[in-house]
């Protein structure tokens, strides 16, 4: 059974349903519809829907908590790009630059509160343990953002600095995602925080490899710019790697030029020179290794096992 592609449509033909109003209020619900655009990959709501059908052999009771946590995904994506000032996202004009700055925040408002919404459209038995989980991944979400734009001013950072800014940007909600699942499906609390803990490292792998294609990544394919991570001198693990290479010195002239598409060039070239494009790829292999093993203590359905497993491995190596 392909959980996946069945998980994802379900997802999207929700997402279709939600009711979105247009009259006076286009305004502010044209640029929510936009921001939950099918270009996005469901990987969340996919492993709230996969956690919730291992603990109880069906995804139904996890969908409230899945919209809600790719409601809050998106969400934070409309105001991530204005903080990166990035132009793209799926391949088409940010909410932000599409819409504007003012449309970003209150429709960006607006979904967070769409996503309580549906989250409390989960039975009692699961709701109180729901929200714990959502209100505190969702905060470490906000402090990691925090971090990730307080390194960009910063000369030095170091890797395990990074490694928790970006457990909490990113990782904490795949985390969440994966627990409000077994939540869902009444899994016992050991279980939700082994599938807490497979998520949380396979979201680190997530995000080293979203630095990777930030440089490396084919514009078309993966649909945000290239390099706008050089240009906010964001401390990736790509950039932290090349500082402490034998390039150091070229690395921090490099940071100190004014944003353009000479200092994109110049800076992939001392990456490449460097050798972070390899070094970045043990880096991921090591976190999804380590996915893999929170994976094996989980015993599933070997169906679920497997799907899980070729789904931590594709996403590896993913290209979008
Ligand atoms: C983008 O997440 C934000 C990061 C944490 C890197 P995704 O790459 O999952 O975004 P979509 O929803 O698939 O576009
Ligand atoms: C995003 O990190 C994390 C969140 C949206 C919370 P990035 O800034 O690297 O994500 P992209 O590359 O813009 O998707
Ligand atoms: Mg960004
Ligand atoms: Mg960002
Ligand atoms: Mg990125």
């Amino acid at each position: 059974m392909d959980f996946f592609k069945n998980y994802t449509s379900l997802i999207d033909n929700a997402i279709r349903e939600l009711p979105m109003k247009g009259g006076a209020l286009a305004g502010l619900y044209d640029p929510i519809a936009y921001g939950l655009d099918a270009g996005g990959k469901r990987i969340r709501p996919v492993l709230t829907l996969i956690a919730c059908q291992a603990s109880c052999g069906t995804p139904n009771p996890a969908i409230p908590a899945a919209l809600a946590v790719e409601m809050f995904h998106n969400f934070t994506l409309l105001h991530d790009d204005v903080m990166d000032n990035s132009p793209t996202r799926r391949g088409k004009p940010s909410v932000f630059s599409k819409y504007g700055l003012n449309a970003a925040v209150l429709s960006g408002d607006t979904m967070l509160s769409m996503a309580m919404d549906m989250l409390c459209r989960l039975p009692d038995s699961a709701l109180r343990a729901a929200l714990e989980c959502f209100n505190r991944h969702t905060i470490e979400v906000y402090e990691g953002q925090q971090m990730d734009i307080d390194f960009e001013s910063r000369d030095t950072v170091t890797v395990d600095e990074y490694l928790e800014m970006i457990r909490l940007k990113t990782s904490v909600l795949l985390g969440c995602a994966a627990k409000l699942g077994a939540i869902s499906g009444a899994a016992t609390p050991m279980e939700q925080d082994l599938w807490y803990r497979y998520a949380e490292a396979l979201g680190l792998a997530f995000q080293i490899q979203d630095d990777r294609l930030d440089v490396y990544g084919d514009p078309a394919t993966f649909g945000k710019p290239i390099g706008g991570d050089i240009l906010n001198n964001k401390k990736t693990w790509l950039l932290l790697t090349a500082l402490d290479s034998p390039v150091a010195a070229c690395v921090r002239e490099v940071m100190a030029m004014d944003p353009s598409a000479e200092k994109i060039d110049a800076m992939r070239r001392l990456y490449d020179e460097a050798c972070v494009p390899e070094l970045c790829a043990e880096a991921i292999a090591g976190y999804t290794h380590e996915a893999l093993l929170s994976l094996d203590a989980l015993t599933l359905p070997a169906a679920i096992h497997t799907a899980l497993a070729d789904f931590t491995s594709r996403l590896a190596d993913r290209q979008k």
